[in-house]
């Protein structure tokens, strides 16, 4: 079991890379099984584990995929030929529900396991069941997999209820190879969605209205390899930016789309932050202690729900009482039991944090339960005196590569322990 050591109370001051969005890469990693030919190469592919275990599932499936460079994948899935995707791998992540579109579209069948993922309330798959179901396909749930058949997909119009991104993305995806169209009510907005658009797009497809919530997708015979840079990670850069907010330091983020997460930036600023950005970078200084600022979580553009936890513990040592309401799960508020530990003072009221700011928080071991969750404890952990010891490591693993590093560049005394 992986552990963070930190002694906190510094403030970080430097400048941090971000990498490639795990979510896209999750959706385009899973889109390249749907090119019958040629060779897919994708750019800026973080390797957090989460992408590897996808990859390692495409590879079962009968996919040639390799590392040609830190972050960048090359994927030849013109051997693709098995339905079955391996029970362990598959319900490790929640990206795995993509694969069940992706094989239904250039196979017609499919076998994967019911998806795992953060235990960050039910997470049901309903809405990708039902969608598959419009598009044709037999659907059934045996043995704690997901087995569905369909001779040829066809396009339908479907309604995307609570504009769910991943079924957005896996609509998206099995879609663009169906018999006609298929238009989208309601569809996920999500930079990442619009970031899966271009790529399949780029391979062949023809998916028009991504980054609205009305989404057409012309079905087409089949699609070949294509070169794609994969967006930025804006929930990673969000939570660097937090790192420099609760250490009331100053932080660049660099190779980043500040409009990818504009809503966050307009927080942190209500929050005190003095932020200034140019077109891939942002820079944040926090002056002095946050002050208390009121969050309700939205599908995009709103507040996006991954940086609810990393903002609590900001808002933890707020000047005043803030409320963070959680409108997308329903109940991702695990982490607030560890921050209590460090002297934090959140109360959960049935969907809502209520935040009460304190003066300092004091070091303690904690344990990760989520990835979001988890980060949060370490910039907790950042800001507190004395020694936390963040246990769990490997959920945080799933979402952020290269942590521990990341930190020390910006002055941070933190190190990781992996187990003995
Ligand atoms: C994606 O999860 C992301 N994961 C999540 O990031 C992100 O928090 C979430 O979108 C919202 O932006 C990936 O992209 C791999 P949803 P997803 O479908 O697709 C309910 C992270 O930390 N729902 O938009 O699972 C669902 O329970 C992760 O990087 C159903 O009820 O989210 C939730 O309450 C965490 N039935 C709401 O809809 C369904 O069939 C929105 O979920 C599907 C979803």
């Amino acid at each position: 079991m992986a552990k963070l050591l930190i002694e906190g109370g510094v403030p970080l001051v430097g400048r941090v890379p971000i990498g490639g969005s795990k979510n896209s890469a999750l959706a385009v990693i899973t889109a390249a099984t749907l090119a019958s030919s040629g060779t897919v190469i994708l750019d800026n592919v973080a390797p957090v584990s989460d992408v590897r275990d996808m990859c390692a599932i495409l590879t079962a499936l009968g996919a040639d995929v390799r590392w040609a460079g830190p972050t960048t994948l090359e994927i030849f899935a013109g051997g693709v030929n098995h339905p079955v995707a391996p029970y362990h791998l598959a319900r490790k992540l929640r990206g795995s529900t993509y694969i069940v579109g992706a094989l239904l579209a250039r196979l017609g069948e499919a076998d994967v396991a019911f998806p795992g993922g953060c235990q960050i309330g039910s997470r049901p798959i309903d809405f990708h069941i039902r969608g598959f179901q419009a598009l044709g396909a037999d659907v059934a749930l045996e043995r704690g997999s997901i087995r569905a058949r369909a001779r040829r997909l066809r396009g339908a119009r479907f309604y995307v209820e609570r504009a769910s991104v991943g079924t957005t993305v896996n609509m998206m995806i099995a879609g663009s190879l169906a018999e006609g169209t298929t238009i989208l009510e309601n569809a996920a907005m999500e930079p990442e969605i619009v970031d899966l658009a271009n790529f399949l797009n780029a391979m062949g497809a023809r998916v028009r209205g991504a980054g609205t919530n009305l989404v057409r997708i012309d079905g087409v015979d089949r699609l070949s390899g294509v070169r794609h840079e994969i967006i930025p990670d804006r929930i990673e850069a969000g939570t660097y930016l937090m790192a420099g907010a609760i250490t009331r330091g100053s932080v660049e983020v660099t190779r980043v789309i500040p409009e990818h997460f504009r809503t966050v930036l307009l927080k942190l600023e209500q929050a005190g932050a003095v932020i200034e950005e140019t077109d891939d970078a942002v820079r944040l200084t926090m002056p002095g202690r946050p002050r208390a600022v009121d969050i309700e979580t939205l599908p995009h553009p709103g507040f996006p729900t991954d940086l609810h936890p990393p903002v609590v513990a900001v808002l933890s040592l707020a000047d005043g009482v803030s409320v963070v309401q959680e409108t997308v799960f329903d109940n991702r508020f695990a982490y607030t039991h560890e921050l209590a530990r460090m002297g934090a003072n959140v109360k959960v009221d049935r969907d809502a944090a209520i935040v009460r700011g304190v003066e300092q928080l004091t070091g303690a071991p904690v344990e990760a339960q989520d990835l979001r969750g988890g980060v949060a404890l370490v910039l907790a952990g950042l800001a507190a005196a004395g020694e936390t010891e963040v246990n769990g490591l490997e959920h945080v693993d799933r979402g952020y590569v290269g942590l521990a590093e990341k930190l020390q560049a910006l002055g941070a005394r933190v190190r990781r322990v992996d187990a003995a």
